[in-house]
C-alpha cells in the first residue's frame, strides 16, 4: 500500500541535487543531478504522491478514468513556428521578445495562487476524501504550484521560478534585449498591466454553479479548471519555444535558452497531473448543497468545463492573437517593408483578420 497522506513539508521538498541550475547568471529552482539531468523543484514526494492518489482513485471508483487532457484538443501556438521564423529572418524580433515577456509575466501571476481559498471540502462532499489530491490542495499542492511559477525566497535564499526562467531564456536568446522601463511600457501596451500599475491576475470570476452550492467551492473549481486549461495549452507554447530557441541560425545562446524552456516544461507536468487528479476525484463524488440537496460531481465539473473551454478557445484566444498582432505591427512601424512582412506573415498561418 503506497503512502496517501503527506505533510506540507514533504510536498514542498525538492530532495538532493548535485548542482544548481543557473540561467543567465540566475539561480533557478530545482537543480541538476550527477549526470546533468534536470530535477524539478518540490517533486521528491509530490510526484509519487500524485501517482499514488491516481492509482488509489481508479481502484476505488470502478470504471472511472482520469479526466482526459490531450494537447491535440487545443489550438496551436500563435504565431506558428513558420510565422515566427520569418519575422526573425526578416530582422523583426521585437514581437517575439514581447511574446516571451508576456509568457513570463503571466507565469509570475502564479504567486497569487497561494491566496486561493480552499473551503472545508469534506463538509460538502458525501464520500470520504482522505488520502486524495483534493485533501492536499491546501497542504502543499497549491503552494508548490505557486512557487514553481513565480519563484520563491526563504531565509535570504532566492530561487527563480518560471517567470524569471522565461525572462532568462529570452535574455540568452536575444542578448538582453530590453530594460525594465521598456518591459513596463510593453506590458502596458499589451494590456497585461494598467498604466503605471503592477502586474496582477484577472478579476474574480462570477458564479457558474447553482446557488445551493458553496460559493467558495464554485470559485475554487473555476480556478482549477481554468488553470488546468492554461497548463495544457501551454505545451504548444513549449514546443514552439524549444524549436525556436534551439535554432542557432536565428537566436543566440547555443541552445541554452531552449534547455531552460525544457526545464520549465518538465515542471509543468505535476501541475497538470495534480489538477486533473483532484478534479477527477471531485467529478466522481457527490456534493452536498447548502439545502442538503445532493449534486452530481460530474455535472458540476462539466458545467464549469464547458464554459471555461468555450472562453479559452474563443474570446480569450482571439484577444491574445489580437494583442500579439498589435506587437508585430508596432515593431514594423516606420519600416518600408512593413506591408510586405505583414502579408508574408498572413500567408504563413492564422491571423485575426
Ligand atoms: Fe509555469
Ligand atoms: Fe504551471
Amino acid at each position: 500500500m503506497s503512502q496517501l497522506t503527506y505533510s506540507t513539508t514533504e510536498l514542498l521538498d525538492t530532495g538532493d541535487v548535485a548542482e544548481p541550475l543557473i540561467a543567465n547568471g540566475i539561480v533557478c529552482h530545482g537543480g541538476l543531478d550527477d549526470d546533468g539531468s534536470y530535477i524539478s523543484p518540490r517533486t521528491k514526494y509530490r510526484v509519487p504522491a500524485i501517482a499514488a492518489w491516481q492509482t488509489n482513485h481508479l481502484k476505488h471508483f470502478a470504471g472511472s478514468e482520469l479526466i482526459d487532457v490531450r494537447i491535440n484538443d487545443w489550438p496551436a501556438n500563435f504565431p506558428t513556428l513558420e510565422q515566427t521564423r520569418m519575422l526573425l529572418r526578416r530582422g523583426a524580433p521585437e514581437s517575439v521578445i514581447s511574446s516571451l515577456t508576456r509568457i513570463g509575466t503571466v507565469e509570475g501571476f502564479g504567486s497569487f495562487l497561494r491566496f486561493t481559498e480552499v473551503p472545508d471540502l469534506q463538509s460538502m462532499i458525501v464520500e470520504d476524501m482522505s488520502g486524495t489530491a483534493l485533501a492536499h490542495l491546501d497542504k502543499g499542492l497549491i503552494e508548490a504550484h505557486s512557487r514553481d511559477e513565480a519563484g520563491w525566497e526563504e531565509d535570504g535564499v532566492v530561487e527563480a521560478g518560471h517567470r524569471d526562467m522565461w525572462f532568462a531564456a529570452r535574455d540568452i536568446a536575444f542578448e538582453n534585449p530590453i530594460t525594465e522601463d521598456q518591459t513596463q511600457i510593453m506590458l502596458e501596451r499589451m494590456g497585461i498591466v494598467a498604466p503605471g500599475g503592477a502586474p496582477g491576475p484577472a478579476a474574480q470570476p462570477s458564479r457558474l454553479l447553482p446557488d445551493d452550492i458553496n460559493a467558495h467551492l464554485d470559485l475554487l473549481l473555476q480556478r482549477m479548471i481554468r488553470l488546468l486549461m492554461i497548463e495544457i495549452s501551454a505545451f504548444h507554447t513549449f514546443t514552439w519555444a524549444e524549436a525556436l530557441l534551439s535554432d542557432d541560425s536565428l537566436v543566440a545562446g547555443n541552445g541554452k535558452a531552449a534547455f531552460i524552456v525544457n526545464c520549465i516544461r518538465a515542471d509543468e507536468t505535476p501541475h497538470v497531473e495534480y489538477l486533473r487528479t483532484a478534479l477527477t476525484e471531485l467529478r466522481d463524488r457527490t456534493v452536498i448543497g447548502d439545502s442538503g440537496k445532493h449534486h452530481s460531481g460530474e455535472e458540476i465539473v462539466d458545467t464549469i468545463w464547458q464554459v471555461a473551454r468555450t472562453e479559452a478557445t474563443g474570446v480569450r484566444r482571439e484577444a491574445m492573437i489580437q494583442t500579439l498582432e498589435g506587437e508585430i505591427r508596432f515593431s514594423l512601424e516606420g519600416r518600408s517593408d512593413a506591408d510586405d512582412i505583414w502579408e508574408e506573415f498572413r500567408s504563413l498561418g492564422e491571423t485575426s483578420s
